[in-house]
């Protein structure tokens, strides 16, 4: 049976997350922010000193890890902590897009992600949704923007919640982490070829949610 899923994949600073945040709320869909779940197991993987290589290593921690996504307002919690400000350091960012090469790591959040989707209607945003974790969703989209327009918004992002750095530096790791991505071995950032690709440069989150919807409802009736 066809999962009543929207998949929302794209590069970081599309506006995957304020737009599947927002069709949501709208469409009364549970919402799974996978990158967040990266992010989580990144943090804590790097501060239990395990390297991103030790695949056995890394299953054991897994195995033994208690993982609550979306258990209240927070997003996640690692073994009682909550970790929904912290994976949102720019640090973070980088680590999860080493961690998340790692095959165990994937094949972990692919099971935890299809689970999830599995109990209600949603929408997923990350990197492999309509490819990977769910290539029979009801509809796909590929969010993009120019490396311009999403490394502002990260900076803008990152600046109010009182972490400063220059737009250029921001700019140069958004493409290094866009890189890795898209030729990382393992389920690597790219469009499903019946994804429909909008770009977030000039619409205002509002359109685009508005867009997704009408898309939406076409499919849900069909
Ligand atoms: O969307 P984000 O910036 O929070 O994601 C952080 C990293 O996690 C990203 O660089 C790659 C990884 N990621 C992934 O590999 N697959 C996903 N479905 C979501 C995120």
């Amino acid at each position: 049976m066809t999962p009543k899923v929207i998949a929302i994949d794209g590069p970081s600073g599309s506006g995957k997350s304020t737009v599947a945040k927002s069709l949501a709320q709208e469409l009364n869909l549970t919402y799974l922010d996978t990158g967040a779940m990266f992010r989580a197991i990144a943090l804590v993987l790097n501060e239990a000193g395990i390297e991103a290589s030790a695949d056995d290593t890394i299953e054991e921690f897994l195995g033994k890890m208690q993982f609550d996504y979306g258990r209240d307002e927070n997003l996640v919690y690692i073994n009682q902590e909550n970790l929904t400000e912290k994976i949102r350091e720019h640090s973070v960012s980088k680590l999860a897009s080493i961690y998340s090469q790692n095959k165990k790591v994937r094949s972990y959040l692919k099971e935890l992600q299809r689970k999830i989707a599995s109990e209600r209607e949603s929408v997923l945003e990350g990197r492999d949704i309509g490819t990977v974790i769910f290539p029979d969703a009801s509809l796909k989209i590929y969010l993009t923007a120019t490396s311009e327009v999403r490394a502002k918004r990260r900076y803008l992002e990152l600046l109010e919640k009182g972490e400063s750095f220059s737009l250029e530096k921001i700019m140069a790791d958004i493409e290094k982490r866009d890189f890795e991505d898209k030729n990382r071995e393992i389920a690597p950032l790219k469009k499903a070829k019946d994804a429909i690709q909008i770009d977030s440069d000039k619409p205002t989150i509002e359109e685009i949610v508005k867009q997704i919807s009408i898309l939406y409802s076409k499919v849900k009736v069909s």
